[in-house]
Parts: C-alpha cells; structure tokens; sequence
C-alpha cells in the first residue's frame, strides 16, 4: 500500500483574523480524505509559537489557549532545504539536558492563514526556505494580494478596472492631519471608503461621509496600519464574488456569488458571526449564482482568471468585485489569496460540483506540481570564482572589484 501523504494543516498566527483561520482550518482538517492524508494541524499561537497534537482537533482547545495543555506538543520548523521535519526537545533526564526529535515530517502543507504572518507572504517565504510543497500563492503574489495599496497599483497597471483612491502613512496623518484630509478631498469626492492596507474581513474598513467621518475612519484605521488606504465609494454595490482555482495555465473560474449585506458595507459580524454554526463565511447567506446577468457574469469569471495569472498563484483565491447600480460598471474590490472556509461552497456548486473532499485533492496537486516546476530550475552552477580569487591571492595580484 501506498504511504499516505503527510498533510500539514497551517492556521492560527499573529493576525487579526486568527480566530477565522482557526475555523478555516478546523472544517477543511476534517474533509480531507481520511484513506488519502495523515491530516497534521499545525497551530501558530498569538505568541507566534508552533504545536501539534490531537488537542488541535477541538475547538475548546482555543477558548483560552493553554499550551501546558494535554495533547499538545511545540515544534520547530526546520528550515534545512527538503528536511520537511517540525523539530521537538524533551527532558532527557537530569544529567543528559533536552534531546531534540523529529515530530512530524511533512510532505506538503495547506497554509489555512487569514491576513498579517501568514496570508501576505511571510509564511511562503518560510516554506520556500524549508523547500516544502504547499498549496497557497507565491511569496510576491501573495504579499502584492495582501497590500490593498499595492495591489490597486498592480491592477490598474494592468489595466483591471478599479476605484480611484490615494493613501496615506500615519506620520504624515499625525503631523499634518490638516493637509491629509485635503490631499483626500482633492483626490475624492465623498463618500469614500478608508481601509489599512494589510487587513481583511472589514476590519478597520469605515465608510467617511464628510470631513469629521474621515478624521475618525484614518484615526481607527492607522490603529491598525501604518499605510492607509482611502478609496472612492460607491453607494450600495452590487457585490460578486469569484474564486479561482489551479496553478501555472491550468485555471479555472467558479460559479459567481453574491453575498448578502445589511448595512454599509459587509463586516466582520456579517461575514463571521451571523451564524452560530461556527462555519466561517461558508455560514454567510449569499446568492448562488448571483442574480446578475450572464454577460457580467462572464466578465467577472473572465477578470478573476487574468487577475489570477497576473499575480501568479497557486491553489484557490477569491476575487471580490462591485458593481455599480447607477450604470452597471464593474469594479475589483480585492483579491483573498486564502480565501475564507477556502471558498468551498463555491466550488460544491460549480459545473457538476466539486465536493471539499475533491477540492482539497486539487489543492495538494497544485503544491505538488508548482514544487515539480520549481525543481526544474537550475540553482546553482559550477562556478571557479573562489579557486581562482585564492590562485590570484597567492600569485599577489592586487584584486581589482568583485
Ligand atoms: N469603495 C467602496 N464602496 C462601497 N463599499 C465598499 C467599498 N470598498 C469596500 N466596501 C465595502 O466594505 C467591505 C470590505 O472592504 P474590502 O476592501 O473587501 O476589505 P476586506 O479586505 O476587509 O474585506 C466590502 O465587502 C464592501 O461591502
Ligand atoms: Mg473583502
């Protein structure tokens, strides 16, 4: 029999969207196909410290995290290219000081993170180092996805439509909160929409009406950022939504969705809390297809694919659009690389439907493909540099530049 896939599960982290990824990673550990997968849940705690073990598997386990906790082990990742092991120590006894084991060896992860230290990058660029499959965009992809303001950047460069906006540091807003707001004004009419640049699920995210409205929106927002994102707002978008799933030129659209909202804008109560199901935003209630008409629906699945090769990734994303009521024009919100409950729902309900069980496979294939691809690249090549900058030495030749 075949040895079965060691599949870390990544979730937790230094983020504001901890809990969310908790759920997140909760619902998709228990999908993945039991014959198929070893599922090991990898927590990152609030501290930013690693653990394993079968306590995971409860979400008590979170209510107060205690790591002195039954079942639970801390770990280390190893960061030695293709060791793929989470390190652990444990008393040898008096004498013989702390003996290191390997915990788990892994074969490739799910990275099941929402927002700062895990969703912009950072993690990727951890597990590029460990020379370790996973199933998520790629270092810059992912950080350009997480920066609203970068990411507006990229998009209109690329010729993507978006609302026009400006942005703001926060030393510039305490210093001159005068000339701020006027650099706003000058650049948006009201109302506009203020969102840190590396955030999600509306945190931080307030809609300004006026002058008074912008001053609180940027003085909330720069509690969360130090680069602030302020966008021209639309009065009650349409709002659709598309994941997108595959790697390299294999690619493709899902069904397009439209979630419901109650108030200005969709937030963090309305995406997370609405049900008492702890089912993250699968729990949102939405409209599947959304009720718009087939030729905005080809648009948008058109836009989410371009947008998708553009920034290169790898796995599933969700890209977030609206659609302006006076005169139909569509535009992107942003783009979630590890999109909320992995956008499942929308997949269960795309073609003939793809179970989460099926979406899960699809996401350890394009980790293992896009690692496939980056094997084949040359990263080292013989070179005489240093035998022939020690022969120059020794012959006392002056050594010009490197
Ligand atoms: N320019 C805008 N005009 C109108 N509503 C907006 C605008 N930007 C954001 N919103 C509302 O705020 C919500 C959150 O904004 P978004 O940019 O998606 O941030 P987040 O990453 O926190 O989800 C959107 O889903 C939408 O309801
Ligand atoms: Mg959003």
């Amino acid at each position: 029999m075949n040895k079965k896939i060691q599949l870390g599960i990544l979730f937790g982290s230094r983020a504001c969207e901890h809990e969310v990824s908790i759920i997140s990673a909760l619902q998709l550990a228990s999908m993945a196909n039991p014959f198929k997968y070893d599922v090991i849940p990898i927590y990152i705690s609030k501290k930013g410290e690693w653990y394993i073990g079968g306590a995971l598997w409860k979400m008590e386990t979170y209510l107060n995290f205690d790591p002195r906790k039954s079942g639970l082990t801390r770990v280390f990742p190893d960061v030695s290219a293709r060791s793929r092991a989470l390190m652990a120590f444990e008393r040898g006894g008096v004498f013989r000081g702390e003996r290191r084991y390997v915990a788990a060896r892994l074969d490739a992860v799910i990275p099941v993170l929402h927002g700062q230290h895990g969703e912009d990058g950072s993690m990727m660029g951890l597990l590029e180092l460990m020379d370790l499959p996973y199933a998520a965009t790629g270092v810059a992809g992912s950080a350009v996805g997480m920066d609203k303001i970068m990411m507006k950047r990229l998009f209109d460069g690329c010729g993507f439509p978006v609302l026009k906006d400006t942005s703001l540091t926060r030393s510039f807003f305490e210093q001159n909160q005068e000339e701020a707001c006027l650099q706003v004004e000058k650049a948006l009419p009201y109302p506009v929409f203020v969102k840190p640049a590396n955030l999600g699920s509306s945190i931080g995210v307030s809609r300004a009406g006026n002058r008074a409205e912008l001053i609180d929106a940027l003085a909330l927002a720069f509690t969360l950022d130090r680069r602030v994102l302020i966008e021209q707002g639309l009065e009650d978008p349409i709002e659709v939504n598309c994941s997108v799933l595959g790697f390299d030129e294999d690619v493709m659209p899902s069904v397009v969705e439209m979630p419901v909202r109650e108030g200005a804008l969709l937030d963090f109560k309305t995406k997370y809390l609405a049900s008492s199901q702890q089912s993250g935003m699968a729990s949102l209630s939405r409209l599947i297809p959304a009720p718009i008409s087939e030729e905005d629906t080809q648009k948008v699945q058109a836009i989410a694919v371009d947008i998708f090769k553009a920034l290169d990734c790898k796995g599933v994303v969700r890209v977030d659009f609206m659609l302006d009521r006076t005169d139909g024009t569509l535009y992107i919100t942003e783009i979630n690389t590890i999109p909320g409950s992995l956008a499942f729902y929308l997949w269960e309900k795309t073609g003939e439907g793809l179970s989460y069980r099926a979406l899960i496979d699809r996401l350890v294939d394009c980790a293992f493909a896009a690692y496939a691809e980056k094997d084949r690249l040359v990263t080292s090549f013989q070179s005489d540099i240093i035998a022939s900058a020690i022969a120059r030495r020794q012959s006392g030749a002056k050594g010009g530049k490197m």
